[in-house]
């Protein structure tokens, strides 16, 4: 078997009991393709060992390159499996929470409240009571936010006095990403306005307001978008610049600020063409441009998602059906855009492995989804070269483990997929299986009364 590209991210190819070629999680014993006949398709696997790894990689790069204290927030968005949570938990990661629902499993999950912090848009006046209550730091997104959140104090509608508050800036910079992934300027390339953050101009003012009504703000933060690579580094850098120069105008306001959080962003090589994410250069690029500002702080936040998660996790899938349309060979897989969904919001590069038969000749595919729409397909406008697919192959899908997994839905009645974490020589099933009709109905109610129909 060849030296397959993607190896490095926890993968091995060796013999099986049979002699066999098949591709193992490196020290795992079961090879991929009997996991998925073990579990049933599709299933999500990840891969405890290669997560603790990412960690690993960019407290390495901290270490060696930035001079200070640094805390890891795993972005919860990015996958709510509890158990990959706690697993990074367990690695020392705190939680960047999106919602007061990811907020509340984070502490569920015994990650302390000081250690969550809340950023969100669209926070209506429930969210803010139920984060205080809860004792989670909030990042302020607008104005309105803030104003809101005086006025409950003052109203006494606030269960306990908030934590000190951070503050999202939107450095005017964004990622160079995919259109829908740029969270910083006036608009995306598309035209289409950015809604995060509070814009340099208007930041002191904010921040004077909460000086006047006594809340201490001790944060700034910023976010420039997700899943960029090297090429992204430059424009990190000038939007880290833009978020310094208005760091230090804070200081010499007076405002006490001691921490900076710098976002998540940094994606995962997906394709071969691509490189890996370089986190030395990252952690060199921030502390060089700390040291350049004059700016010591206490402690620099980073909230990866998908750069900690995305390429620990393979989702296996199952050909039932190869077949020619119009000269192209299509192969049927049991999961599509609902299992997935990236392929449909946002065409992402599928990256198959045909774990069953990895030695085959090369040929071209379409690889299609179960449900029934055109736009179903991991291969959308680009044919993939496999070894020769047969109908009961097990595809592997590499690097499933950010994203898709948490924004699944189960469109056409198809459950959505079943997850399990290797955990050293464990498989932990994190789900009870894919999803049956009876869990997929669960959340309404029974019909039980027809009166209204003729
Ligand atoms: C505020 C914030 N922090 C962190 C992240 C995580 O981004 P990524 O998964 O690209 O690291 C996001 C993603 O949307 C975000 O909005």
């Amino acid at each position: 078997m060849k030296g397959y590209w993607w190896l490095y991210k926890g993968f091995e190819i060796r013999q099986n009991e049979a002699g066999q070629s098949k591709v193992f999680f490196k020290n795992y014993s079961a090879d991929l393709e009997s996991i998925a006949r073990d579990n049933l398709t599709p299933v999500y696997v990840y891969n405890g060992d290669h997560i603790k790894e990412k960690v690993a990689i960019v407290r390495r790069a901290f270490d060696t390159y930035y001079d200070g204290d640094v805390a890891v927030n795993f972005a919860m968005k990015a996958s709510h499996v509890p158990h990959v949570v706690r697993l990074l938990g367990q690695e020392g990661c705190g939680v960047d929470a999106a919602s007061p629902n990811e907020a509340r499993l984070g502490l569920r999950l015994g990650i302390h409240a000081e250690r969550v912090m809340f950023t969100g848009t669209s926070v209506s006046n429930a969210d803010i009571k139920e984060l205080v209550s809860m004792g989670v730091r909030i990042n302020i997104d607008s104005f309105s936010q803030l104003r809101r959140l005086v006025d409950l104090a003052e109203r006494g509608e606030l269960s306990c006095s908030p934590l000190p508050l951070s503050i999202r800036l939107n450095p005017d910079v964004g990622a160079i990403t995919g259109q829908d992934f740029i969270t910083a300027g006036a608009r995306n390339t598309q035209g289409v306005p950015i809604k995060f953050g509070i814009e340099p101009e208007k930041i002191l003012e904010v921040f004077e307001y909460a000086r006047k009504n006594d809340l201490l703000v001790d944060t700034l933060h910023f976010h420039i978008g997700s899943g960029w690579l090297g090429i992204g580094i430059e424009a990190f850098r000038q939007a880290l610049s833009n978020g310094l120069r208005v760091y230090r105008r804070l200081l010499e306001s007076g405002f006490p600020l001691t921490r900076l959080d710098v976002g998540g962003g940094p994606g995962v090589r997906m394709e071969e063409k691509s490189e890996s994410f370089p986190w030395d250069e990252y952690a060199k690029v921030i502390d060089v441009s700390l040291k350049e500002a004059n700016i010591k702080l206490e402690l620099l936040i980073l909230e990866p998602g998908g750069g900690l998660v995305s390429d620990a996790c393979v989702l296996l899938t199952t050909v039932n059906t190869v077949e020619k349309k119009y000269g192209i060979e299509h192969v049927f897989v049991d999961s599509g855009m609902g299992t997935f969904p990236s392929i449909r919001l946002d065409h992402r590069w599928c990256e198959f492995v045909n774990v069953s038969h990895p030695n085959g000749d090369i040929k071209e595919y379409a690889v299609d989804g179960n449900v029934c729409e055109t736009g179903d397909t991991f291969t959308y406008n680009k044919l993939r070269p496999l070894p020769e697919v047969r109908e009961g192959d097990v595809l592997a899908l590499l690097d499933t483990g950010g994203y898709s997994l948490a924004q699944s839905f189960n469109y056409c009645l198809r459950g959505r997929a079943h997850v399990v974490l290797r955990e050293g020589d464990y498989l932990v099933n994190c789900t009870r299986g894919v999803e049956n009709l009876d869990e997929v109905m669960s959340r309404f109610t029974p019909v039980t009364s027809y009166t209204n129909l003729i």
